[in-house]
């Protein structure tokens, strides 16, 4: 994370590090958390839960005059998994820097554990930090990278070495004490750098794309790893991706980011299944969008000409008058290719086909230059080029946008 924090007063207070700097900047801030001073954990019930919880309330990020942060509001509760996805440049990694204190909010407010930790600097916030880059000491072991936090905070030598090799345990990685970061691949790196970040039990453990510097394979095993390890430490995680199968799978709540602001909060299921915009629709799982307009509406079930030529029925969660402006957003996966009994058909041709083993993905030129997706699995003959197909999809398997491009509901 380079930027505008690297040169903070509170990062030249461990001088000791300064040779690596260059190399690994970042350790500095995983390891020098100053422990519980932020959250006392004797208190009980309400009070408790809210401890251990991260919330951001309307914050603003800037670096000098542009706002790479705006309106950003987010309840993180203790034990739970949140990711915030978003394309390059939307503020993700802004975020992660503004809760670790590595750059300043503009306006809202910060708390941490129950405490606001606006002016709390980034050595007594007590977060574990992993990036992309692993960001390890080169030159020293994996004992003493995984260490560092520890040593930091004078902890006795024989619970250091417990606890070191705790953490190595449970990233898979006992016995590694002794070997350097060039003796390790890059996945076995990735886990040195978790085993460090949680090894002095952080309140929050935030993690800025821990997974994209690793091939496809080390990418799903490193998936189910951290999953695991979250999970068996009862740790809260804020993991940042631009993956939106990363974030399906691993999170128990999404925050899809566009361009400084949230889109939409919820479960996979919720941004999946129901999302509150174009940007959402289309960003998780590249759903068809189809715009048109209102034509009749029976009880709750809206007949909807679309821009393309072709007519749908499409489920409305409220009566809509008739000429409105809507769009259609169906999932490739809920288009039925060859379908004649689904309520909805769409006639069109096939533009171009790629077939993936057990399934294929279509696009299909429905008309008026609109194309549109299909994702089926593939029980029969494929589909080519220039085959004539109908699709079909229920009235109830689609999500209708508004003029705007909000979720109607
Ligand atoms: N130090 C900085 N100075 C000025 N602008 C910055 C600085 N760091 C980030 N920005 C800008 O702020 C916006 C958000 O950047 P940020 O790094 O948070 O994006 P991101 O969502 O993490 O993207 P990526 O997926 O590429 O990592 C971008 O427009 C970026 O250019
Ligand atoms: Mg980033």
């Amino acid at each position: 994370m380079p930027g505008p924090s690297s040169g903070t007063g509170s990062l030249k207070v461990h001088d000791d590090i300064g040779e690596t700097s260059a190399v690994a900047p970042q350790p500095v801030l995983a390891g020098v958390s100053a422990g519980r001073e932020i959250a006392p954990r004797s208190r009980t019930g309400q009070a408790a839960a809210e401890e251990h919880t991260v919330v951001l309330t309307d914050v603003a990020i800037a670096y000098g005059k542009f706002t790479a942060v705006r309106n950003f509001s987010l309840s993180v509760q203790k034990g739970s998994f949140v990711t915030l996805l978003g394309p390059s440049g939307c503020g993700k990694t802004t975020i992660l820097r503004a809760i670790a204190g590595l750059v300043d909010i503009a306006d809202g407010e910060i708390s941490i554990g129950g405490r606001r930790v606006d002016d709390v600097p980034i050595n007594k916030r007590n977060i574990g930090l992993v990036f992309q880059n692993y960001a390890l000491f080169p030159h020293k072991s994996v004992f003493d990278n995984v260490a560092f936090g520890l040593k930091y905070r004078n902890v006795a030598k024989p619970e250091i070495k417990r606890r070191v090799g705790k953490a190595l345990e449970m990233v898979r990685l006992p016995g590694s004490e002794k070997k350097l970061p060039s003796q390790l691949s890059g996945g076995q790196q990735q886990r040195i750098a978790l085993a460090r970040a949680i090894v002095f039990e952080p309140t929050v453990l935030l993690l800025d794309e821990p997974l994209s510097a690793l091939d496809a394979n080390m990418r799903e095993e490193m998936r189910i790893e951290i999953k695991k390890i979250q999970k068996a430490t009862g740790i809260t995680a804020i993991f940042v991706t631009h993956d939106q199968e990363e974030a399906l799978s691993m999170s128990d709540q999404i925050v899809v980011m566009n361009a400084g602001v949230v889109e939409q909060i919820g479960s996979p299921e919720q941004v999946y299944e129901s999302p509150a915009s174009a940007f959402v629709a289309d960003f998780l799982g590249k759903a068809n969008v189809l715009p048109g307009v209102v034509a009749s509406v029976d009880g709750l079930v809206a007949t909807i000409n679309l821009s393309a030529g072709q007519t749908v029925r499409a489920l409305s969660p409220r009566a809509m008058p008739a000429g409105e402006h809507v769009a259609v957003v169906v999932r490739p996966q809920k288009l039925v290719v060859g379908s004649t009994t689904a309520g909805n058909r769409l006639s069109g041709r096939v533009v171009s086909t790629s077939y993936l083993g057990s399934s294929a993905v279509y696009e299909i030129d429905i008309g008026q230059d609109t194309t549109i997706r299909a994702n089926t699995i593939l029980n029969g003959g494929i589909m080519r080029e220039g085959d004539a197909v109908d699709v079909g999809f229920e009235p109830g398997g689609c999500v209708l946008l508004d003029d705007a491009g909000r979720r109607i509901v």
